[in-house]
């Protein structure tokens, strides 16, 4: 076992670098702070964390649809969403060093925590979070665009749009993936708190007058797929926020949080919008934005409760629940016990030795296991210490070629957690496997 702190942080942002899940962004250049790129292994395991959320948010349901809107929009969404008045930090700097930091994270609001010097901070300047640019070839603020901060806006503008083409009715939910930007004043704990992200973001439109019942049912919703893909229980709760914590959008909000090595700290945030984002889009477009109940003619705004996660973040809370490290055989075996349906490969084809006798049906066994299954393939070094770089990326189970297979057409098949062995068919395999990769 690796105890909660630090310990556990940088041996996971080790192995992240030394196995390839994640990157620092330009590293060749020096690395350009606070971004991040994901590797061949960090790329299928954030792609597992975004497709297990979409399962459990549209496919399983018969009352969500998707969306997928542009990240680039104009100055009108934001200005009506309240975001260039609102979205904001409010920002320190140190006279003395430098530093600026947020001046509502500060243990201390007298005191620089870089350099430690006491009366030198500045006063706080509020400053907005979205990254601007412009579009077309000419830098006037005609042109101006944003970034999105989130996706959510997406969904607010095209209400009517889903409404008219989709026949759904409140309640009813979007649901979108996708990136979001911002200009974060302390980017910082790895892929925590960066400048670009992504976000798993739904809003569940609702009759006014079942807002509440629908945010308890959202937070419990969004706490338990976190438990069901392994995070523990005591290292999870909901947390509600206080008054003055909340959006300028929120009439509630409870955040799962989840027990980082430096404490709890947010994965989701799950927020009641009431009808502001509506009603501030009617009002600033021009455009009716109300559901019309064809049965009762009744006309309202839908409210709206908004489970919102970051997909980056929570790829790194399960790989830090996952992180293990036990002793076998007088050495240190380094295992990611991720749930299968978050393994980034959920089998390796081993064969025992390079000989081409053995390569030419590892080829086939590979071939038959990968219309079903994210594979890999590893030929090189003993097979113990490729049971070892499995294990450490966390695939379930290796599938082992070796001499005998010549005889009797089996296989070994490997276990992760248990490390238990057994012979199977290759007549078999994907049968076993599927019983056993099943959810
Ligand atoms: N639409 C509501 C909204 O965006 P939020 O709490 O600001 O709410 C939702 O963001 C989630 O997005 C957060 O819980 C977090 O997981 C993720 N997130 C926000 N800012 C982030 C950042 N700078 N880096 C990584 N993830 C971030």
């Amino acid at each position: 076992m690796v105890p909660n702190d630090e310990t556990l942080f940088d041996k996971v942002v080790n192995l992240s670098k030394r196995r390839g899940f994640v990157f620092q962004s330009a590293e060749i250049y020096g690395g350009f702070r606070s971004t991040y790129d994901y590797g061949p292994i960090g790329v299928l395991l954030l792609r597992a964390v975004k497709d297990q959320w979409w399962r459990s948010m549209v496919q399983l349901r018969h009352d969500v649809v998707g969306l997928d809107a542009s990240i680039l929009s104009p100055p009108a969404i934001w200005e009506a969403s309240g975001h260039l008045a609102n979205f904001t930090d409010p920002l320190v700097d140190c006279r003395d060093c430098g530093a600026r930091h947020r001046q509502d994270r500060l243990d201390n609001p007298e005191v620089c925590p870089a350099c430690g010097t006491k009366g030198e901070l500045t006063e706080a300047r509020q400053f907005n979070l979205m990254f601007k640019t412009h579009a077309g070839p000419v830098v006037e603020s005609a042109a101006e665009v944003y970034l999105r901060p989130e996706t959510a806006q997406g969904m607010f503008v095209n209400f009517a749009n889903v409404v008219n083409t989709s026949r759904k009715r409140p309640p009813f939910g979007i649901a979108q993936v996708g990136k979001s930007f911002r200009n974060e004043i302390t980017p910082g704990n790895f892929v925590f708190r960066t400048r670009e992200f992504e976000q798993m973001e739904m809003e569940y439109f609702v009759p006014p007058d079942q807002s509440e019942e629908w945010f308890r049912y959202w937070c419990e919703a969004r706490r338990d797929w976190y438990l069901d893909l392994g995070i523990p229980s005591d290292r999870l709760r909901l947390r509600d926020h206080g008054a003055d914590e909340l959006s300028h959008y929120s009439a509630a909000t409870a955040d799962v949080e989840f027990l980082f090595p430096w404490g709890w700290d947010e994965l989701e945030g799950i927020a009641n919008r009431t009808d502001f984002d509506l009603k501030q889009h009617a009002e600033a477009s021009g455009n009716r934005l109300e559901y019309n109940d064809p049965g009762s003619g009744e006309r309202y705004v839908p409210h709206v409760i908004e489970p919102a996660a970051g997909a980056t973040r929570t790829a790194m809370a399960f790989l830090m629940a996952a992180y293990d490290e036990e002793e076998v055989r007088g050495e240190t075996r380094t295992v990611l016990r991720l749930d299968h349906r978050l393994a980034p490969y959920k089998v390796a084809v081993l064969p025992l030795s390079k000989k081409d006798e053995l390569i030419e049906p590892s080829r086939v066994v590979l071939g038959a296991l990968q219309p079903h299954w994210m594979c890999d393939y590893d030929q090189t070094q003993a097979i113990g210490r490729r049971y070892r770089r499995q294990d450490e990326i966390g695939t379930p189970f290796c599938v082992t070629i070796d001499f005998d297979t010549l005889e009797d057409r089996a296989v070994t098949v490997r276990e992760r957690d248990s490390m238990d062995q057994e012979r199977v068919a290759i007549d078999d395999l994907v049968d076993h496997l599927s019983g056993r990769l099943a959810h």
